[in-house]
């Protein structure tokens, strides 16, 4: 009985330190670990907002840059053929050209660059150019801006959102109706295009506008990893 107690005893007390460092190891690890599902669920939280928290200010700005310059390009090299074919053949022919040449014109420039480019619009020509959920969001957004009184041509919206199941970052920029354009998206269409635009785009509702509106938007995106 004696023997057993100062046994007992004895494993209190070579117990006593180990336990005590038990307790605040297992304080450490619980501290650990609730402050590790704090950050992660912050995480998620931060990359499914539409803004940008989830890249660094320098990444994103350099990825904006990109995007701006790629929209700007991809807009002077639509003009340059769509101006050349109107000059060599009339708006009614260019119409089969800038059905073919748009959309290869959007696809080299982002293949070179490795971005994904194209143009959409709530009032769409081409089918293929229906805007997603997150593309619609931002057209109605530059509409809202646009009846308060902000100029169409300096309207831009960047995000990062999945894009197909993978992180991507997306630029939005929009497109103010100019003079050139009245010829196929205006408010009297001569017959000839009305026919050409009619043969091409059965479902066409990108007429009607009057110069200034705005007409949609560049819209790109690339992979993150
Ligand atoms: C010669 C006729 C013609 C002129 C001029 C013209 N467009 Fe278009 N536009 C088209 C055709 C055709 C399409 C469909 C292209 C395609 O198949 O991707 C189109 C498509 C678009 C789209 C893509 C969205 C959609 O509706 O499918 C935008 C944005 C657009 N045009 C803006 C403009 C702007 C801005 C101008 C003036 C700078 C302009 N267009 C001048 C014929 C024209």
């Amino acid at each position: 009985m004696f023997i057993n107690n100062k046994e007992n005893i004895e494993r209190e007390i070579t117990r006593r330190p180990s336990r005590h460092v038990n307790r605040s190891l297992t304080t450490i690890l619980l501290t650990l670990l609730i402050s590790l599902i704090v950050t992660t669920s912050w995480a998620q939280n931060e990359n499914s907002a539409e803004n940008i928290p989830s890249l660094t200010v320098a990444l994103s700005s350099a990825l904006t840059l990109e995007a701006q310059q790629l929209a700007k390009t991809h807009m002077q090299k639509l003009k340059k053929t769509l101006q050349g074919s109107i000059i060599a053949s009339g708006p009614a022919a260019s119409i089969k050209v800038c059905s073919v040449n748009a959309p290869a014109i959007a696809r080299s420039l982002g293949t070179q660059h490795d971005w994904h480019i194209a143009r959409t619009s709530t009032q769409i020509r081409n089918p293929n150019n229906q805007p997603d959920a997150w593309e619609l969001r931002v057209l109605k957004k530059f509409a809202t801006k646009i009846r308060k009184g902000a100029p169409v041509k300096g309207l831009e919206e960047t995000a990062v959102i999945n894009v197909n199941g993978k992180s991507a970052f997306r630029y939005m920029k929009a497109i103010p109706v100019g003079n050139v354009c009245l010829t196929c998206h205006g408010r009297k269409i001569s017959g000839s295009v009305t026919t050409a635009i009619n043969d091409h785009y059965p479902t066409d509702q990108a007429t009607g506008y009057r110069k200034g509106e705005l007409r949609g938007a560049f819209t790109l995106y690339k992979y993150l990893n």
